[in-house]
């Protein structure tokens, strides 16, 4: 369906974003309360809200960096997703014309869908003078992520709010969470390579969970290994060990490979990254697809990225600070 022109004008001051995330280590077995590590990184999603009394139903124009409109993959969810958010706050959803700018890539496991939401309950919220708290924002794209994603952990959200380094760990009570900054005494970089597969978190998600139900023991088992890496981790941090944060994340990839969620695409791409030079390499958010990161030492990344590049990957640079 065609989007309304024209693209309102650039970012000004007051945009209201959402931010795009890595998950460092510890993707999946984050959903069943097993600790994660995960990481802002430079792209957002950035919606602007317009009202306009002769609409009688939302509209939502998703544009692209360069200009053009980009289709949907899911407009049902999005709409679904505008209308729990205009309901949560107690407006009304027909009049309302959401813009939508996104620096990220769909459908990789960076949490654009999250970085939607809290763009949108920023947008519409401002645009109704509601004041409303970053930790209410989190909770109610929350929900919105139960909406795209089922059985969200809710460290998407939460990144995609706060913008911020964390360990997350999430408890018992719906959209309950414990979150604590990571520390580390240099900033690290990450590159961040997309195998140009797009795959649904949603859907990874959903295998995990059926491999758990037929055998809760056998996988709890490498959640639990899973967390005893993410805790260590978080000391290489700490210490700005990369080395060993590096083997870290390697094994990790490889108790992800485990739980199937890794991809030949994938794999070509940490294979690629670790010759290249990189201390550790790993999927990144839901896999089957998606997107991998990979670290290294500072001034190492430029061959991670050129071997990437010249095999026709498309790579971004990122850090954890
Ligand atoms: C997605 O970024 C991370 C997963 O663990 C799902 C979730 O935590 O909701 C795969």
């Amino acid at each position: 369906s065609a989007a309304p022109a024209p693209a309102p004008s650039a970012p000004g001051p007051d945009a209201h974003l959402g931010y795009g995330k890595i998950i460092l280590m510890g993707e999946h077995s984050v959903v069943y309360g097993y600790h994660a590590i995960a990481a802002p990184i430079g792209l957002s999603v950035r919606a602007q809200v317009t009202r306009q009394a002769s609409l009688r139903e939302p509209v939502i124009a998703d544009w692209d960096v360069d200009g053009s409109v980009r289709e949907p993959i899911r407009a049902d969810l999005s709409h679904r997703v505008a209308a729990l958010i205009a309901a949560r706050l107690g407006v009304s959803a027909a009049g309302l014309r959401v813009d939508v700018f996104s620096h990220l890539p769909r459908a990789s496991g960076l949490g654009a869908s999250a970085a939607f939401a809290v763009a949108l309950i920023r947008a519409v919220a401002d645009s109704f003078q509601i004041t409303i708290s970053d930790a209410e924002v989190s909770s109610l794209a929350f929900e919105c992520e139960q909406i795209v994603h089922g059985t969200p952990s809710g460290i998407d959200n939460t990144v995609a709010t706060f913008g911020r380094s964390v360990l997350f760990q999430k408890t018992d009570a719906p959209g309950g969470h414990t979150i604590r900054d990571i520390f580390t005494p240099h900033p690290i970089p990450i590159v961040i390579g997309l195998s140009g597969v797009q795959s649904l978190t949603a859907q990874t998600v959903g295998l995990v969970r059926s491999a758990w139900q037929r055998n809760p023991a056998r996988y709890d088992a490498i959640f639990s290994q899973i967390d005893g890496l993410v805790l260590a981790g978080v000391d290489a941090l700490r210490r700005g060990d990369i080395a060993e944060l590096g083997e870290l994340m390697n094994i990790n990839q490889g108790l992800l490979n485990a739980l199937q969620v890794s991809s030949p695409e994938i794999e070509a791409l940490v294979a690629i990254a670790r010759r290249a030079g990189a201390l550790g390499a790993k999927l990144t958010g839901g896999g089957g697809g998606g997107a991998m990161i990979a670290i290294a030492e500072p001034g190492g990344t430029d061959p991670i990225i050129s071997a990437m590049r010249s095999a026709g990957y498309t790579t971004y640079l990122t850090e954890i600070r």
